[in-house]
């Protein structure tokens, strides 16, 4: 009775994974996702804690519910205190934990298994019963976990570090591709090699540590810029591994689970590649994005800038038919989302049409810009997707480029010799005028120049966004 129970929890459980994540794909209902996915992971704890039939002593529960409140205390305030833009270095961590998890749970029934194995009457009774082949593939499962959720955690060790600027400079060993692809086989022959021999407990311990160095290994020699697809990619690795637990359990919601975090990892992971037109390939061994600026085009092609003060900038705004606002990573550095919603308003009182135009990869983070400024309560309508947005340039009388920069480099479409060609791009040239607000001339995430701040109809405005919008905002107030 109580093992149905456990089941139906297990069900409602996996049912709520699926409905939480579908409802993660939309801005206005991922907030209650993740609440109703929440939900279900609670009720999959508390069923499995009073309702398995494998009973604990209660110096076990108190374990349990001790490292679950550490565990919650600690989750809970590290997520409310941290910062938007440091969004990505909390979820290396945690995916590293998870990765952790996975390969505990590896070694832990790996240890069980082995003593069992040295009993010869336990050896001769599965003999008997002919489940050899059962073993193998208890074993597999193990090694699977193992392998892929260890890498998983030295990984996302090595991307939390490097986010965190405490390894801010990629370390590529000569031939590095070449050395880390036979890493990689030696580990995978190893760990085969473990499942077909059954092995013994120092071997295992040796594949834990192997499969640690080449975790690092793997991660050393990717710039930190390009860390979001590698935390998603080891994201996608800690599912499998979880799934792989769910299997050593038969635990349905830890497969089901560990397959949703798999394949959404996956999946993840191909659309931001796609998004900055580069296949995973050259993410992992392209070793970009952590390459100091290349700037091949000399001064006299360049042509000049010119920059725009607050006064001529606030009138050609306020008189403008319709304005569309380009946000980008320095926005959320600036943490400018408030003031930017406030100047949106504003303008939207003297008439003026306004919209947001949202690149996929703005920012550091997927959806990262709508999180931004759903934090500000932009009103969803006025996001606009950059393929709906794009043919809205010709008829947009200012363009106003806040702390964005490769998502409006001409040169994804114009240099064939850039890293960013090919990558699909606001097409912010189009309009009457453009204003592009950063700190300095310094470039972006791809470490190149931006030939747009350039262009003849193109005006800096120079300043922290924050501050910078704040005098404008002003400004606008007093026309
Ligand atoms: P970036 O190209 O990185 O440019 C951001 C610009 O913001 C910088 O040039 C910087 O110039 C400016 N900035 C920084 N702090 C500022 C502040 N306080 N006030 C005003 N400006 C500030 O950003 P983007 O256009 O959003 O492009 C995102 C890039 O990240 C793309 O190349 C994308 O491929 C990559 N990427 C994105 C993701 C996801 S999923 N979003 C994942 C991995 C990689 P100054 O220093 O001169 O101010």
């Amino acid at each position: 009775m109580t093992q149905n129970l456990l089941e139906i929890c297990y069900l409602i459980g996996s049912i709520t994974f699926i409905v939480g994540l579908k409802m993660m794909g939309n801005a206005k209902t991922a907030r209650n996702g993740n609440l109703v996915a929440a939900a279900g992971m609670t009720l999959a704890i508390v069923g499995t804690l009073f309702l398995h039939d494998k009973k604990v002593s209660g110096i076990i529960y108190g374990l349990i519910f001790a490292a679950i409140a550490i565990g919650t205390v600690i989750g809970w305030l590290t997520a409310k205190k941290v910062q938007m833009t440091k969004m990505p270095e909390l979820v290396s961590i945690f995916n590293g934990m998870g990765g952790a998890c996975a390969a505990l749970i590896s070694l832990i029934e790996y240890n069980h298994l082995y003593t069992e194995l040295q009993d010869p009457v336990y050896v001769a009774a599965l003999a008997l019963s002919g489940s050899a082949g059962s073993l193998i593939g208890t074993l597999a499962a193990i090694m699977a976990g193992l392998i892929i959720g260890t890498v998983s955690f030295s990984g996302s060790i090595i991307a939390f570090m490097k986010l965190n600027g405490s390894m801010a400079k990629p370390i590529r060993l000569p031939s590095y591709n070449i050395i880390n692809t036979l890493v990689m086989i030696a580990v995978l022959a190893f760990g085969t090699y473990l499942v077909f021999t059954g092995g013994n407990i120092t071997l295992v311990y040796l594949l834990f540590v192997a499969a640690a160095i080449y975790g690092i290994l793997f991660t050393i020699p990717i710039g930190g810029a390009d860390m979001p697809v590698v935390i998603s990619l080891l994201n996608s690795f800690t599912g499998l591994a979880a799934a792989f637990g769910g299997f050593l359990y038969d635990n349905k919601i830890m497969l089901t689970g560990g397959i949703l975090v798999g394949s959404a990892g996956t999946l993840l992971t191909l659309v931001m590649c796609k998004a900055m037109n580069r296949p995973l390939s050259n993410v992992i061994f392209g070793a970009f994005g952590g390459s100091s600026a290349s700037d091949s085009t000399d001064t006299a092609t360049k042509g000049s800038i010119k920059d725009i003060n607050v006064t001529d900038l606030a009138i050609l705004m306020n008189y403008s038919k319709k304005v569309v606002i380009v946000p980008g990573y320095g926005l959320a550095v600036a943490q400018a989302q408030h003031i930017i919603h406030e100047l949106e308003l504003l303008l939207e009182d003297r008439g003026v049409e306004v919209k947001y135009a949202i690149h996929p990869v703005a920012g550091r983070m997927p959806g990262h810009m709508n999180v931004l400024l759903a934090e500000s309560n932009v009103a969803y309508e006025k996001l606009v997707e950059m393929d709906d947005i794009n043919p809205e340039f010709e008829q947009t009388d200012v363009v106003l480029v806040v702390g964005a920069n490769d998502v409006v480099n001409p040169a994804a479409k114009t240099d064939p010799s850039s890293p960013i060609y090919g990558m699909p791009i606001l097409e912010v040239d189009k309009a009457k005028n453009i204003i592009v607000n950063k700190r300095s001339m310094n470039a972006g995430y791809a470490g190149i120049d931006n030939l747009l701040f350039y262009d003849s109809k193109c005006s800096m405005f120079f300043g922290d966004a924050k501050k910078a919008l704040t005098e404008l905002v002003a400004e606008i107030k007093t026309l």
